[in-house]
């Protein structure tokens, strides 16, 4: 395929504003429609009853296979209200979906902008509803571009950039006050809940015509690990620092504008909430007991994140 043709043949649900089509006057999108929420919440009714599901749903939800990403998922509406629905594959003992709920939950809590979130259980499996931000109440397309995109980083860089080079570009398009410290409580939030996963597609920023701003959070998802070391995706100094600790991102403070006292603030915070609302926070995500036994000093509040800091 060349270049043409690929752009052309992308999907219209894609993420952002931009879509590629052949004529500049008139607007024809080339997905089929998504499937209503509806059809997702009685799908096992569906299924029972020898009907059929949307091509989309039935491989999400049944086959288990994954649709781009790492998991498999699928795009809903409820009205003109998007929602991208996150499936558990159907080889995982971790609960993914619980634990990433739980964390957006505790995301929201901890003062985060945070895209909404809530759990479903369909056929047995859970299933997590994102509500989409770069579509409007009346589905208009929001411009949003990914970390990657505004680093100007290559594909196969996603690995190697930083929050500061993130955090450059946002400033070089006029971000807000404020970005630097939202930043670097994101950063300390994916710590505390070991999401090691935090790569520059993992972020994102809404573009108004006039500024960059972050977007709100998503995939904030707690990473099997074991023992107490840990390391972010990207680097959160200018030297390759990715060590999941507080009290080493707590020494590169200056880097987002920072004093002591502000810093230790908000690490201080983020332990605080995510202590005081873990158990709001597993009921959110459909955790069972075992579950929490398992994500709990592991994932959530690791020693390891902790030490050093603050008397740990
Ligand atoms: N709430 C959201 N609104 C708009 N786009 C989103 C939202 N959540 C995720 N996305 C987009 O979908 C992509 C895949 O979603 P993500 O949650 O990162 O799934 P995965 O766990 O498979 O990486 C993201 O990289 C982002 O571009
Ligand atoms: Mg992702």
């Amino acid at each position: 395929m060349d270049e043409r043709t690929y752009l052309l043949r992308s999907g219209s649900n894609r993420f952002g504003a931009i879509d590629f089509q052949s004529s500049p006057e008139e607007y024809v999108p080339r997905d089929s429609a998504p499937a209503p929420l509806t059809e997702l919440l009685s799908a096992a009714d569906i299924v029972e009853a020898g009907g059929d599901l949307s091509y989309e749903l039935e491989r999400a939800l049944l086959s288990g296979t994954a649709m781009g990403g790492a998991r498999p998922k699928a795009i809903l509406h409820d009205g003109a209200r998007e929602y991208i629905a996150k499936f558990t594959a159907s080889n995982d003992n971790f609960p993914v979906v619980g634990a990433e709920a739980a964390s957006m939950f505790l995301a929201e809590r901890a003062g985060i902008d945070v895209a909404s979130t809530r759990v479903e259980t369909v056929l047995g499996r859970s299933v997590l509803l994102v509500e989409r931000f770069d579509r409007g109440d009346r589905g208009e397309r929001v411009l949003a571009v990914s970390a990657l995109t505004m680093t100007g980083l290559d594909e196969l860089q996603a690995r190697s950039g930083s929050y500061v080079d993130f955090l450059d570009s946002l400033r070089m398009n006029r971000a807000p006050e404020g970005t630097a410290a939202e930043l670097f409580t994101r950063i300390a939030f994916n710590m505390a809940i070991s999401n090691s996963d935090d790569h520059l597609r993992n972020h994102a920023a809404l573009w108004d015509g006039t500024k960059a701003v972050l977007s709100p959070a998503y995939d904030l998802s707690p990473m099997r690990r074991s023992g107490e070391t840990a390391s972010q995706a990207i680097s959160y100094d200018r030297k390759g620092a990715r060590t999941n600790n507080f009290a080493e991102l707590l020494s590169v403070r200056n880097l987002y504008g920072l004093s002591e006292a502000d810093a230790s603030g908000i690490l201080e915070r983020i332990q605080g909430v995510i202590h005081d609302n873990w158990e709001d926070a597993a009921e959110h995500g459909r955790l069972t007991s075992a579950d929490k036994r398992l994500l709990w000093g592991r994932q959530f509040l690791n020693p390891g994140t902790l030490y050093g800091f603050n008397g740990h």
